[in-house]
């Protein structure tokens, strides 16, 4: 097994390491700044950790695949920033903000691109499954950015829509994190979908801490404005839940005007009063331990008692934040 204290280190190596094409530097360089401005690499941290679980060192093909998780999701949250018209991200600047949008859809197209010529550098024993693996997930985020992007002009979203969206739009990439590390470590089948199963339902409990640190978190430690979700009317788990809790208002706070400083922070402090009056904050929390003890019931499955305290720490870790 690899210590959680060596995988710390060598991710953190991994991407002060990294290089990217030096020219043009008008598509390279948002590429270096957002690896370089941080993130909490959490999906090759946990591809290297079910790796891990079955190895005592790394080998280049496991970095290789952890440097593709990472960058791929790196150049989904370039594009993303351009559609929720973010200001910020990981404490900096976004791309679209200091460079431009159309720069950053061509980075992030390059950075596409990128993650799959690293992935490519897996043995030609397990390439064609590890593609496959890896673009079923690319997809099903397109489809979940999609439906994030729709449910913006709906009234109401009921939960299980809701639920299949943040299934696709953010677990799928840690379910395939998790079930990478199995595949390179050679694991049978039963191994590596069990451990998708640990990562799929991680990464719900993720996306609705994210939602819920979105309201309630703080932006030096989040590195993304606080009510950001409330101002561009997304429909998140804090929301969808307070409309099936029958909370009085919402679908009209959510159309106030939000572009002066003053409107914003009105808009905002209305919907958490909305959501105060309907126990959202706390039921959001309920569901986030839920899901990660689903996780876990997952991980119990197949791993060593040393193997499932690791996944435990892991998981607590990312979603501890919350808490
Ligand atoms: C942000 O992901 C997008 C979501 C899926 C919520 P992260 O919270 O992992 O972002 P970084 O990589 O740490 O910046
Ligand atoms: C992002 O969801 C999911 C992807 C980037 C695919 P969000 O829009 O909630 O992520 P943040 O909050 O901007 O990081
Ligand atoms: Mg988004
Ligand atoms: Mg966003
Ligand atoms: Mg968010």
């Amino acid at each position: 097994m690899i210590s959680e204290e060596i995988i710390r280190s060598r991710v953190e190596r991994l991407f002060s390491e990294i290089t990217f094409s030096d020219e043009p530097k008008g598509l390279y360089d948002p590429l270096r700044y957002m690896i370089s401005i941080g993130g909490k690499r959490i999906r090759p941290t946990l591809c290297l950790t079910t790796y891990g679980l079955y190895n005592d060192d790394f080998t280049d093909e496991v970095l290789a695949a952890a440097e593709a998780l990472e960058v791929f999701h790196t150049f989904t949250l370039i594009h993303d920033d351009i559609m929720d018209k973010s200001p910020l991200r990981r404490g900096q600047e976004t791309v679209w903000t200091k460079w431009d949008s159309d720069h950053a859809i061509l980075s992030g197209d390059a950075m596409c691109i990128d993650s799959y010529r690293r992935l490519s550098a897996v043995g030609p024993d397990i390439l064609p499954e590890v593609l496959h693996l890896f673009s079923r997930t690319a997809a099903l985020v397109c489809d979940g950015q999609q439906s994030d992007m729709d449910f913006e002009s709906l009234d109401s979203v009921p939960m299980n829509q809701y639920m299949v969206m943040i299934a696709r739009k953010t677990a799928v990439l840690l379910a395939c994190s998790a079930q990478m590390g199995a595949v390179i470590a050679r694991q049978s089948p039963m191994v590596g979908d069990t451990l998708y199963y640990y990562g799929y339902y991680l990464g719900l409990a993720f996306q609705i801490a994210d939602d819920y640190l979105d309201t309630y978190g703080d932006e030096c430690v989040f590195g993304k404005p606080i009510g950001g979700d409330i101002v561009n009317s997304k429909k998140t788990w804090l929301t969808v839940k307070a409309m099936e809790d029958g909370a009085e208002g919402l679908a009209e706070a959510m159309t106030l005007p939000s572009v002066t400083a003053q409107e914003k922070a009105r808009k905002i402090a209305h919907v958490k009063e909305i959501y105060e009056s309907v126990g959202v904050r706390e039921k959001a929390l309920e569901e986030i331990r839920k899901l990660t003890e689903r996780a876990l019931s997952e991980a119990g499955e197949v791993t060593s008692a040393a193997a499932y305290d690791t996944l435990r720490n892991f998981a607590h870790a990312l979603v501890g934040r919350t808490f």
